[in-house]
């Protein structure tokens, strides 16, 4: 291992309570471990925008269509990137949530740029994703 640092991070109290305990349920006894896996996992999810390479992957949205305009600013932006999304899947999880699965395959930038796009939308309750390249 290498030179440590020590740096000070805000956290919401409610998000620290849930992170210590998960990591109480994993068995990792130190926090600053723990976050430092975090931090690795967060590095290789985004590590593929850092490439030019093809990716392949799916983006999860779960939004509330009942909100004013998304559900049709979700399908503009999807139809504005249609050369990169070879399917799409929509889930009604209640009466109100919406999840959409978004399958997507392309260049990095290009799938980087349709992730920046979609979180444009606003007033989405949580976007994920999962994308690695195809080599
Ligand atoms: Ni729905």
């Amino acid at each position: 291992m290498g030179k440590v640092v020590k740096t000070g991070v805000s956290f919401p109290e409610k998000l620290l309570k849930k992170f210590d305990r998960v990591i109480e349920e994993i068995g990792i006894s130190s926090r600053s471990q723990a976050i430092q896996e975090a931090i690795r996992h967060f590095i290789s999810l985004n590590s593929w925008r850092l490439s030019e390479e093809d990716v392949v992957g799916a983006i999860l949205v779960h939004y509330s269509h009942e909100q004013h305009d998304v559900e049709e600013k979700l399908t503009d932006v999807q139809h504005d990137f249609r050369d990169i999304i070879p399917s799409a899947l929509h889930l009604h999880l209640s009466k109100e949530d919406c999840l959409l699965i978004i399958a997507v395959r392309g260049k990095a930038s290009k799938v980087k740029e349709f992730l920046m796009k979609l979180r444009r939308v606003g007033k989405l309750k949580q976007v994920t994703h999962l994308i690695m390249p195809t080599y």
